[in-house]
């Protein structure tokens, strides 16, 4: 292998943690950003998307996407279809121009578990059909400008990644403060289940796929013990010492935050078949675990 990971979105939330990981374990780390420049450890040095070169690297990881936690606008989903798909088509256009030789040896693409649709009670592994929706099809999308990459001699590994809970991290900050402020409550039915995943072990996961060659393909990149939104807001309120709010109605998430809202609600029991069976070790495989670390 290589000794060169180039990371897109190095300067995110999922992605900041993994440099220094890396650098650990004796490589060294390109971190792609529209800016050119950042400031994340482990990161040697930094070029925007228009100047990455992946002649001979080890890895890309692709970590690359515009937030979605915002009401999706007609302008929005561009940005979230350009950030993804656009860019993880870049990143084929520059991996098909080199010569076989000089190809990277894995490309590990992020992907997320909306791919799934709303799954219901249904247990979802890697090998369920993609669901219906705006984001099932996003996703989609974005896997599919991500596989040709197999064809060109390329390890391909899709990151269905779940709700990622980790100091710093968007939605675990706004939760919490949420949680906090005592007006926490479980959304819509609460029935709907909540695939998440704490970010140590999400960090990890990627390492782990990087390094074992027999994984490709779609990886859900959850925890063991998906949780009903209803069971994760009664713990989180425990954790945090405070009662649980009044359930936040269906109707009302969907008015407020569109088709966001409708997200929020759907039900995605993703189990990690793909890591679990290649023998990973989960850190925080139960919510309570991830909880106890992340609130205290
Ligand atoms: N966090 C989660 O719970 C979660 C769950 C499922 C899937 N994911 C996916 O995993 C990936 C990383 O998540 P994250 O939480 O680390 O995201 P993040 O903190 O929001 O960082 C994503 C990175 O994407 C780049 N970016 C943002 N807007 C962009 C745009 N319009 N065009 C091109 N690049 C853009 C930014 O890099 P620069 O500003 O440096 O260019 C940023 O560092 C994303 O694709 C996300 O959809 C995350």
């Amino acid at each position: 292998m290589g000794k060169r990971v180039v990371i897109y979105g190095a300067s995110g939330f999922i992605g900041s943690g993994l440099a220094g990981m890396l650098v650990k374990q004796g490589y060294e780390v390109v971190g792609v950003s529209r800016k050119g420049k950042g400031s994340v450890e482990g990161v040697s040095a930094w070029v925007r998307p228009d100047a990455v070169d992946l002649r001979g690297c080890a890895a890309v990881i692709n970590l690359a996407g515009a937030p979605i936690d915002q009401r999706w606008t007609e302008a929005r989903k561009k940005e979230f279809h350009a950030s993804r798909v656009g860019v993880t088509e870049d990143i084929l256009a520059r991996i098909a121009a080199l010569p076989a030789a000089e190809r990277p040896e894995v490309l590990l693409n992020g992907s997320a578990v909306g791919f799934y649709g709303d799954g219901g009670d249904a247990v979802l592994s890697e090998s369920v059909p993609m669901g219906v929706g705006y984001l099932a099809e996003l996703c989609d999308d974005w896997e599919k400008a991500a596989l040709p990459a197999e064809a060109l001699g390329v390890r391909t590994i899709l990151l269905r990644t779940g709700v990622v809970l980790g100091k710093g991290g968007q939605a675990f900050e706004k939760l919490i403060t949420v949680f906090k402020l005592g007006i926490g409550g479980r959304l819509g039915s609460g029935k709907q289940w909540m695939p998440w995943i704490h970010v140590d072990d999400l960090r990890a996961a990627i390492l782990f796929c990087l390094r074992e060659r027999g994984i490709s393909g779609a990886v859900n990149g959850t925890a063991p013990e998906p949780e009903t939104n209803a069971a994760l807001t009664r713990k989180l309120a425990k954790a945090v010492g405070r009662w649980e709010f009044l359930p936040v109605p269906g109707i009302a998430l969907k008015l407020l935050l569109g088709g966001f809202g409708g997200f929020l609600l759907a039900s995605q029991r993703a189990v990690p078949m793909k890591l679990t069976g290649a023998g990973f070790r989960f850190h925080y495989p139960t919510l309570d675990a991830a909880l106890r670390d992340l609130t205290t």
